[in-house]
């Protein structure tokens, strides 16, 4: 974790509307490492390593929700050697990070399906969620094996599974169903790397969500760029299909 002694320059502070939650899709880490010459791989460890002080900052800022999409259920497609390296970093990332995340107040969620991963893998996970179940200072939901899609199918599994009769269906209640349950919709979704597309990520909860799109690498995005993502926020006029507020 980066200085917990950090301080918000006058300029930081003038931030407001500080969204309630943010997305990364923290993309381009195979075109970091290849511009460089180094395996894909690389760029996966060195995206890894960008997190932390992205967690430092989105504290800083006031950001009280963070979703990370870090491995998607379509990424498995991808030679298995890429995968195994993924998987391995993202195993190794919990395991060493833990006592920091804990202390820097720290709750983390998994976001995703857990079939596919390694049992020890998922007890890591579990005992990462068990151990930080407690902390306020910043909530992380890390979607690894994560799809939007999927994540709307499980939800309707549960939901017919309960027998719930047809008049029962509203979007709360779906909503209640999907790996989000309580926490409120992403205001923002930042991708790296200037793609222009959501890849499956929280599709149903991104109904308003703005978008923002940054040709900066995901193991190059740093605290000011995501100034400079909430900054464009608060530009945003956002209407929610109703009409602008009236100008005073
Ligand atoms: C994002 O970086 C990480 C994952 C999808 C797992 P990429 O690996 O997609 O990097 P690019 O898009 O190939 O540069
Ligand atoms: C989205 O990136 C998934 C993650 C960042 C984890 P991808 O690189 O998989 O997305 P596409 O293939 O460019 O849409
Ligand atoms: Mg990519």
């Amino acid at each position: 974790m980066a200085d917990p002694e950090a301080r918000l320059s006058a300029r930081e502070a003038r931030l407001e509307r500080i969204p309630q939650h943010v997305g990364i899709i923290m993309d381009g880490n195979g075109r970091w490492a290849q511009a460089r010459g180094l395996p894909r791989t690389a760029g996966h460890q060195a995206g890894a390593e960008r997190l932390r002080e992205v967690l430092q900052a989105a504290m800083d800022f006031g950001i009280p929700i963070l979703t990370v999409y870090a491995f998607s259920t379509e990424n498995w497609s991808r030679p298995r050697q890429e995968v195994q390296a993924i998987l391995q970093i993202f195993h190794r990332a919990i395991a060493t990070e833990l006592r920091q995340l804990q202390e820097a107040g720290i709750r983390l969620k998994h976001l995703g399906r857990t079939e596919g991963l390694a049992p020890e893998l998922v007890s890591k996970i579990r005992e990462a969620e068990a151990l930080t179940a407690n902390n306020q200072r910043l909530h992380l939901n890390i979607a690894f094996n994560y799809g939007g899609r999927a994540d709307i199918v499980d939800a309707v599994k549960r939901i017919v599974a309960k027998g719930l009769p047809p008049e029962a269906i509203t979007e709360q209640l779906i909503a209640e169903h999907l790996t989000t349950a309580g926490q409120p919709d992403p205001d923002l979704i930042i991708r790296t790397a200037g793609e222009m597309r959501l890849s499956n990520f929280l599709i149903w909860q991104a109904a308003y969500a703005e978008f923002y799109s940054t040709p900066t690498l995901w193991p190059d995005f740093g605290r000011e760029e995501l100034y400079q993502a909430l900054l464009a926020y608060q530009r945003r006029e956002r209407r929610f299909g109703g009409l602008r507020p009236a100008s005073s």
